[in-house]
């Protein structure tokens, strides 16, 4: 019984880290353009994304690589960033991103 309690905590314990270390990992494409705490305005323009909640980041990723989105006349730069994201990347970095507030 004891066994498998430190057997299951571990495995949260991993499972967790996973969780959180997708979210930064992906976001270190990010960096350059929105800048390590996501608070850069890149070329003048473009809002930190600390100032988007989740769900924006999440529409906006999904938007970028239907190639649907162009707020600030760079869309072309993002579609090739948002392309490769599955939704759940799309999710895992959104969340991340919320942790740098
Ligand atoms: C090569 C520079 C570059 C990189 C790298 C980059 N972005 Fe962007 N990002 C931009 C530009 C430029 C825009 C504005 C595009 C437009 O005109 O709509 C933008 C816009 C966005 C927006 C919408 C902002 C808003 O206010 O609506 C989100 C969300 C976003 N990026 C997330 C990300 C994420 C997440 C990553 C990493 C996976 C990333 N970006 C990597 C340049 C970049």
């Amino acid at each position: 019984m004891k066994k498998l309690l430190i057997v299951s905590s571990v495995v949260a314990l991993f499972a967790s880290s996973m969780f959180a270390a997708d979210g930064a990992t992906i976001y270190k494409k990010c960096i350059a353009c929105h800048g390590a705490k996501a608070e850069k305005v890149f070329n003048n323009k473009v809002p930190a994304l600390t100032s988007l909640d989740a769900a924006a980041i999440v529409a906006s990723l999904q938007d970028y690589k239907a190639g649907k989105a162009n707020k600030f006349g760079m869309g072309a730069m993002m579609k090739p960033i948002a392309t490769p994201l599955s939704e759940d990347d799309a999710k895992a970095v959104a969340g991340y991103i919320q942790t740098l507030k």
